[in-house]
């Protein structure tokens, strides 16, 4: 029957290959690890967790783990950001909203702001996708350095190398 051929047709997977030069894509079981090894430490209290680096088009998507009230210091973004809060919640010093457990917030480019965690949240984990370059700043705009996906596969690399799980763990991240 004509319907019957319609629904297998559905259902079928593509029948073709992917195009010959398409990067391989990245599944990650347990995005939030079991293994705290994985957790690549930034400054006191503030962790993060690579999930893809994509050094082609220059942004990174990881889990930003935050714990016992601690701040992520001051920076300006280049380019926009995304984020989905996981656990827990957090707010800019440069603005009246909080973000929630299921909150998603949109950062434009050329936002500059201080991410604070309350002392009565134990853990604050929020999923971003952070484009281009960070540059940390003073309260006056006068940078202090920065931060882009280079930088963060040397810090995984470095902190892989150093647990154990060898340098070339954070490759299965990187695009
Ligand atoms: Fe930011």
């Amino acid at each position: 029957m004509p319907g019957e051929a319609a629904q297998e047709l559905r259902t079928k997977p593509y029948q073709l290959p992917m195009p010959a030069e398409a990067l391989a894509d990245i599944v990650v079981p347990a995005a939030i690890p079991a293994d705290e090894r994985i957790w690549v430490p930034q400054t006191e209290d503030v962790w993060f967790r690579p999930l893809c680096l994509n050094r082609s088009t220059g942004y990174w998507m990881n889990l930003l783990r935050v714990r016992r009230g601690g701040v992520l210091s001051r920076h300006r973004h280049s380019s926009p950001v995304h984020g989905f809060v996981l656990r827990g919640r957090w707010h800019y010093l440069e603005h009246d909203w909080v973000a929630t457990e299921g909150s998603y917030v949109f950062e434009p480019a050329g936002e500059t702001h201080t991410l604070v965690v309350p002392e009565d949240v134990d853990e604050m984990i929020t999923l971003f996708q952070v484009n281009g370059v960070m540059h940390y700043v003073d309260p006056w705009g006068r940078p202090e350095g920065f931060e882009d996906v280079f930088t963060k596969i040397d810090m995984c690399r470095e902190h892989y190398a150093a647990v154990g799980l060898g340098a070339d763990y954070v490759d299965q991240f990187i695009r």
